[in-house]
């Protein structure tokens, strides 16, 4: 029996990358996903192809009652939140001096908060049920910083604290596993406005495993008996040193 069959798993960030892999993970083994990012076409197109019934709500992460919602529509389709999956993110890297400062606050509107609103939409809910669980996606940068990527690692420094917080304060009750990714292929580096710092990461996009590596750790942790907990997983390129 597939552990993570009929589970309701929410999926922030679920358009592209990485969380388009886990939605597809996921719904390939039974679960039952509910998909938010802000481009609808790309929910739409996903939500009509996974193999299992799923929902989607275009969400806005940094937007508190964005993510109230999606929530809701978990509830309404579903009846119950069995898992949420914090991977919105963006990567704007920049050196400090440049002072990006719009790109800055983006950086954490949506890494540091997109994940506590996602904390604050499902984290009632699970504790009213007993059972629940958040998986976080970090970074290799949640765990060592590196130049033009301070406030990127900084939000990602800051995820996984705020996890092993909720651990700490929820354990028996609330499941909570933090991912750290190394270089994985997708469009995160497309966000990145600095030619010279977007052509410093082809080394890292040359080495790039694909998302669906990020979506097995996914679907290991999730797919737990109810007394594991898998709290940290890190998946990098095997030739990755950092
Ligand atoms: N790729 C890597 O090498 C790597 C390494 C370590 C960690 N990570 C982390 O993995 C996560 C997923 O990134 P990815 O690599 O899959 O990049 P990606 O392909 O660029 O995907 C990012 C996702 O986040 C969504 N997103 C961005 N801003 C949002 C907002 N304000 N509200 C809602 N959704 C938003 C995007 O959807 P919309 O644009 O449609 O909203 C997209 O679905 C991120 O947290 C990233 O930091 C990635």
């Amino acid at each position: 029996m597939d552990r993570v069959q009929d589970k309701v798993v929410v999926v922030t960030g679920a358009s592209s990358g990485i969380g388009r892999a886990i939605a597809q993970k996921l719904s390939e083994h039974g679960a039952l996903l509910v998909l938010g990012a802000r481009r609808e076409d790309r929910l739409q197109e996903l939500a009509s192809r996974l193999p299992n019934p799923a929902e989607y709500r275009v969400t806005d992460v940094t937007r508190r009652e964005q993510v109230e919602a999606l929530a809701r529509a978990a509830l309404d389709r579903f009846g119950r939140i069995d898992a949420w999956v914090n991977n919105a993110g963006v990567m704007p890297l920049s050196r400090m001096e440049m002072d990006k400062v719009d790109e800055w606050e983006r950086t954490v509107d949506v890494n540091i908060k997109g994940v506590l609103w996602g904390i604050h939409a499902a984290l009632g809910h699970m504790l009213t049920r007993g059972h629940g669980h958040f998986v976080n996606i970090s970074s290799v940068g949640g765990l060592k910083t590196m130049p033009t990527a301070a406030v990127y690692c900084g939000t990602k420094y800051a995820v996984r604290a705020i996890g092993e917080g909720l651990r700490m304060e929820t354990a028996g009750k609330v499941r909570v596993t933090t991912i750290y990714p190394g270089a994985v292929t997708s469009e995160l580096t497309h966000g990145i406005s600095v030619p010279e710092v977007r052509r410093s990461m082809d080394a890292f996009v040359d080495i790039a495993i694909p998302p669906e590596a990020i979506a097995d750790g996914v679907l290991y942790a999730l797919g737990q008996p109810a007394d594991v907990a898998v709290t940290d997983l890190v998946i990098r390129p095997a030739r990755q040193e950092f």
